[in-house]
């Protein structure tokens, strides 16, 4: 009976987690068989505008109702017109029934894709046993501009009259059937076509090293275009392109690039194109810049510019400029837009007419201003991550930024301003020259960053994992702005590489970064030096270059990220040369399989106690030169496979021979970061393992009373170190902690977002409040607590490995993932004598599933859904979707297919 009374318990206690994580409890079932696939991507992105690839990638995802199931074979079809695809007719490709379980990753193999023209596609799917599902819903996608001779037009910027706002009138003399319009700029623009912004987008295009290459965004703006009179105008601010950092500004004065084609019935063409022929003035907007915000006049806007019939004969020619002799490459990723807007919870006013605004939450972006004056009456918001003890804002994490957004009222009543070519990191604004006195209504603040996906949830019981895991999150996305920052509010905001390769496996495993990291990946090959060197940021503007290695490893431990987390093997097939020219850049600096110069400065960067430099950038030699090796592998090659294996082999005996004390068990000083990196690299002789995890161990638990020593390159190699080396408790320790230094601490100091130090420090000195590089923590949350890993030899989630760490005092954990190959779901919970483990494994997937059994348990009896699988030592076939199980060490694990599972783990 009390047996039964447990069991009900757990059954309702998982369901809960499940609903927590807002699955429902039968995700990707269909009733009978195969189901429609879903999810169709196309080079990572749903129905994407503007591919430039000329063999495009598709995914899906699939449904069945049973389990132990995989694709057996798919059909594409890829039409040119919905019609025909709606008659099953793919004119463009037919696929035919192709033998394959892959569903990500599939390239096209149709007929040549046309320049600017759209398609569409379905796919359906065979399962195990040859039953077909039913076509998938239509996804389509339009191509880019595929070659270089297609831009007809030239750069234009404001010339002489400093214009920042752009206009041109065209006449459309028939029914418009189709229009694109491809548009980028040295800055960011506004683009706007008969009165009305053209997307949502902000802050466009992506920043890049804008003289080798800028990106392009492709709109379809076939209901904005009318017959008769159009007009299509743009605004520009400077942007990156125009923000003097560590290294000066790439241009003068910002530029854009248009090119628009429509198509009318009849199929004649009209092009509209950037040329001397526009018109330019100086608009509202009349200074504006990353660092230090924008000021805009609303006095200087002038009703109708954007719109046909406006009088512009005061306005000035557009100027041709050299712009940008890159290459032209299609915006390929999320883009950045205004994802949410919070009302502020508090409004103060430390003094006379000064009003601060609390957000509650540290945010990236800028706050929306709604006010009612007389004309001129000049409004500044300035923005800070914290206060001062008398409640003004405190602004010594801006560094320089002078982080403020000006209005001048234009007096006709109540007004609305948002900044446009610029963003923020901040929690209060403070407004001052506010006519009257503001209330809370008076701001908004709009959360503004890279508009990636959520893909994972992360659940405990414990409170303070969830508050970790929030700041996380909040972090990683506020340091998202088309390229991966290392903060968002003071003179930097830089893509540190070094931060970039820390965090990726967190961000994957809570993003969908696929298409992101594939443009950063680009922008890093393309800041490679002639010999191979890598900067340590992406766009170079700060730092070291050669970078520190824990930088320049972001290049190698990218691709190596996007083959595991997406099975990705043409990026490594792309950045494959780049690769082996990075190593051979390393190996030139090496004598005797060891790197002697220093290269960057960092080591363990914002470290507790110092490791030695030589070390550390010797452990990540080895590990790049390894992970060289595994990339080989995967492609196939493997002669190089062998000789990068025996190069990594013969760095890891040098690092062994120079920086091992066997007596000790210790590597370099022994401090954590040492031995966790040792551990983690596997760079200790087998036997001396266990005696290099006592030794951090000891460190942690003796000297530091269960406290961190790393910086941030230490501690993503710490908590997984601690984990393999069987002492997942102590990272779990490390994990909950809340006193000084430990993540807890910053979240009981009232962090919304995560630190750059450990310390709690304000002043002027580095101490942003909104650093992304601790949140390494954020991927073995998902990977040792909820134990959601790759199993051996997999790659994408084709092979699974559920291994959760169960916590004497953690109730239970639920996490989900929606891999490129569906969901996968791990949420247990744990009782006095049973492990209860519910895991979701998507179609085409399979998976180990290791239950660990609770201390003191014996005599085993494993039931999933009720029916003993286990038992006595021995499996019991016979369940669905279950092939077999076996003892693995202190677990009992289960190799499972496809579908939903509810194990409960007992002793008799
Ligand atoms: C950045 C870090 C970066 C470091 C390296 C700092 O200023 O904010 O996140 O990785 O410099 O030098």
């Amino acid at each position: 009976m009390l047996r039964m009374v447990r069991f009900l318990t757990e059954c309702i206690l998982v369901g809960f987690m499940l609903v927590c994580c807002g699955l429902p409890l039968s995700y990707g079932q269909t009733v009978g068989g195969p189901g429609a696939p879903t999810n169709l991507r196309c080079e990572y992105l749903t129905d994407p505008l503007g591919v430039d690839s000329p063999q495009p990638r598709f995914s899906w995802v699939l449904a069945h109702s049973q389990r132990g199931e995989k694709q057996a074979a798919y059909q594409v079809l890829v039409a040119t017109e919905p019609d025909g695809l709606a008659h099953d007719r793919g004119d463009q490709w037919d696929s035919g029934k192709v033998p394959s379980e892959e569903f990500s990753q599939v390239v096209y193999g149709g007929k040549a894709l046309g320049s600017g023209r759209n398609y569409y596609w379905k796919v359906r799917y065979w399962d195990n046993e040859g039953k077909n599902s039913d076509y998938s819903r239509p996804g389509r996608f339009g191509m880019g501009l595929l070659s270089r001779e297609e831009w007809k037009g030239s750069w234009i910027g404001g010339g002489s009259a400093n214009g920042n706002e752009f206009r041109k009138e065209f006449t459309v003399t028939g029914k418009v059937t189709a229009a694109r319009v491809y548009i980028t700029a040295l800055g960011y623009y506004e683009l706007r076509i008969n009165g009305r912004k053209i997307s949502q987008n902000v802050l466009d295009p992506g920043w890049t090293t804008y003289p080798q290459r800028v990106l392009y965004s492709t709109y379809d703006i076939t209901s904005n275009l009318r017959q008769g009179a159009n007009a299509v105008a743009v605004m520009l601010g400077g942007g990156w392109a125009l923000q003097a950092a560590n290294l000066p500004a790439y241009y003068p004065s910002p530029a854009f690039l248009l090119q628009m084609n429509a198509e009318l019935e009849g199929g004649r063409q009209v092009s509209v194109v950037s040329d001397g022929a526009w018109k330019t003035i100086l608009g509202p907007v009349i200074a504006d810049g990353i660092y230090d915000g924008e000021v805009y006049d609303g006095r200087r806007e002038t009703t109708g510019w954007d719109t046909p019939g406006f009088a512009d004969s005061p306005w000035s020619a557009a100027q041709v400029v050299e712009g940008s002799a890159g290459i032209r490459s299609s915006q390929m990723m999320p883009p950045i837009r205004v994802v949410d807007t919070l009302v502020p919870v508090r409004l103060t006013s430390p003094s006379p007419a000064v009003y601060v605004f609390d957000m509650g939450q540290n945010m990236s972006g800028w706050a929306r201003l709604r006010v009612r004056g007389a004309a001129g009456t000049k409004v500044t918001l300035r923005y800070a991550e914290e206060l001062d003890a008398k409640g003004m804002i405190n602004r010594d994490t801006l560094g320089s930024a002078k982080s403020r957004d000006i209005y001048f009222l234009r007096g006709d009543g109540v007004e609305n301003y948002e900044a446009r070519f610029t963003y923020h990191g901040f929690r209060y604004v403070e407004v001052t020259g506010f006519p009257g006195t503001p209330s809370l209504d008076t701001l908004r603040g709009r959360v503004v960053h890279t508009a990636v996906n959520t893909v994972g949830s992360f659940l405990a019981s414990k409170e303070i994992l969830n508050d970790i895991q929030k700041i996380i999150r909040w972090s990683q996305l506020t340091n998202l702005f088309s390229v991966p920052t290392d903060c968002d509010q003071r003179n930097e905001r830089q893509g540190w590489l070094g931060d970039a390769q820390a965090t990726a496996e967190e961000a994957m495993l809570n993003f969908d970064m696929a298409a992101f990291y594939t443009n950063y990946i680009r922008d890093i090959a393309d800041a490679q030096r002639a010999d191979g060197a890598l900067p340590s940021t992406v766009p170079r503007k700060y730092g070291d270059f050669p970078g520190d290695l824990g930088w320049e490893t972001a290049y190698i431990s990218l691709c190596w990220h996007m083959w595991e987390q997406y099975g990705d093997r043409r990026i490594l097939e792309q950045q494959e040369a780049g690769l082996k020219k990075y190593a051979a850049f390393l190996n030139s600096q090496a004598t005797g399989n060891l790197i002697h110069n220093r290269l960057g400065h960092e080591g363990d960067w914002v470290e507790l106690e110092h490791t030695p430099h030589d070390y550390i950038q010797n452990a990540w030699y080895y590990h790049d030169v390894e992970t060289l090796a595994r990339i080989e592998q995967v492609l196939g090659n493997s002669p190089d496979a062998v000789s990068y294996g025996q190069l990594a082999q013969g760095i890891r005996e040098a690092l062994n021979r120079s920086f091992f004390h066997p007596d000790t068990g210790e590597y370099a000083n022994g401090t954590q970061a040492a031995n966790a990196m040792a551990l983690g690299l596997d760079l200790v002789p087998q036997d001396r393992r266990n005696a290099v995890a006592d030794h951090l161990t000891n460190d942690i638990l003796y000297y530091h009373n269960t406290h961190v020593t790393t910086g941030f390159i230490g501690v993503k190699f710490l908590m997984p170190a601690l984990t393999a080396a069987g002492h997942s408790d102590l990272a779990y320790d490390l994990a909950v902690q809340t006193t000084f230094p430990s993540w807890g601490y910053m979240v009981s100091k009232g962090a919304t977002t995560l630190w750059e130090l450990w310390q709690d420090k304000s002043g002027p000195a580095m101490n942003s409040h909104d650093h992304i590089m601790f949140g390494s923590v954020g991927a073995w949350f998902y990977q040792a607590l909820a134990g959601i890993n790759q199993g051996a030899g997999g790659a994408g989630y084709r092979h699974i490995r559920i291994q959760p760490h169960i916590m004497e005092d953690l109730d239970w954990t639920s996490a989900t993932v929606e891999t490129i190959r569906g969901t996968v779901t791990s949420s247990w919970t744990h009782f006095p004598g049973a492990v209860a483990l519910h895991v979701a494994i998507p179609v085409g997937s399979d998976a180990r599933v290791v239950i660990p059994k609770l201390p003191g348990m014996s005599d085993i009896v494993v039931e999933e859904s009720g029916r003993v699988i286990w038992e006595k030592d021995h499996f019991i076939s016979g369940a669905s979707g279950i092939t077999q199980a076996i003892q693995e060490n202190h677990s009992i694990a289960i190799d499972v297919g496809s579908g939903d599972y509810s194990f409960r783990l007992t002793s008799q």
